[in-house]
């Protein structure tokens, strides 16, 4: 059989190789993670992933919104204040160790590391479960006190006329996560809990009033505040995940380990605010 010359496709001129860049790109937009890139550039994993809970997955499209009464300021602190906070922690470290608490009764420990600062502190152990004590449960020594920038964070957000009493301490390293919980230990529950992030971001999830209500999640970053008030104060919450090595803040700060330090302020005991004015 012979074979004549190959035939060369005709040349059709601008108008097909534009619609061929277009096709290009539709295809390019119609896949997620392309458009997704495309749209927020580095912070495209962590948008997907946000966005993959909050489209929900299989049953379709969900939106899920935070329930009243929460707040998030990213980047409360800047790069400086939050070295300087990092340094104060350091501080209060030394003094309070972090030490690793266990579930009430059964005495699993928990993945997070805690200690704490303030005339209270938050703790759980086997025999004694969930409470506030005023000394560490391994040193036996009053908690130091809470620096002053946390002292005034409280005053610039809680709304609230009393001092918080105790601030929580969370160390996360490695896979280490926050089941979801109800702060509830506290007699006063008119005040919110305040709460800082330093260091690697991590995974919050803020649900309902009851363990099943849907939950919403975002990334807190360094430096971010987050105010659980009104009816958020009583909602599920808790950290799925960190993103281990995305801040470099707590290994320069002098944290070998690097990871994710959590700083939550409460008032705990009841603050008699006097008879209501109308
Ligand atoms: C907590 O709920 O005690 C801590 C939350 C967090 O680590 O952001
Ligand atoms: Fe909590």
């Amino acid at each position: 059989m012979l074979h004549g010359p190959k035939k060369q496709k005709p040349w059709k001129g601008p108008l097909e190789l534009t619609s061929t860049i277009v096709g290009y790109i539709g295809v390019a937009l119609r896949h997620r993670n392309v458009r997704t890139r495309l749209l927020c550039g580095k912070f495209a994993a962590e948008r997907l992933l946000v966005d993959k809970f909050l489209r929900g997955t299989k049953h379709g499209t969900k939106h899920v919104s935070f329930i009243a009464g929460f707040q998030h300021f990213p980047r409360y602190f800047d790069s400086d204040a939050q070295v300087r906070l990092l340094s104060d922690v350091r501080s209060a470290i030394a003094v309070a160790p972090l030490y690793a608490p266990a579930m009430p009764r059964t005495g699993k420990l928990l993945s997070v590391r805690m200690t704490n600062c303030g005339d209270l502190g938050w703790l759980t152990d086997k025999t004694g479960g969930y409470r506030y004590q005023q000394t560490h449960p391994e040193t036996g020594r009053a908690w130091p006190r809470i620096p002053d920038a946390l002292m005034a964070l409280w005053r610039d957000l809680a709304h609230f006329p009393a001092p918080p009493e105790a601030c929580l301490i969370n160390y996360y390293t490695g896979t280490a996560k926050l089941g979801s919980h109800r702060d509830e230990d506290e007699a006063e529950q008119a005040a919110p809990v305040v709460s800082v992030s330093l260091g690697d971001s991590a995974q919050f999830h803020v649900g309902g009033l009851k363990r099943g209500d849907a939950k919403a999640r975002l990334i807190l970053k360094s430096g971010d505040v987050v105010v659980l008030g009104g009816a958020a104060r009583m909602a599920y919450h808790g950290i799925d995940r960190i993103y281990a090595g995305s801040s470099d803040l707590l290994r320069e700060g002098g944290l070998g380990e690097g990871g994710r330090i959590n700083l939550t302020l409460r008032r705990v005991t009841k603050y008699d605010q006097g008879p209501a004015r109308h």
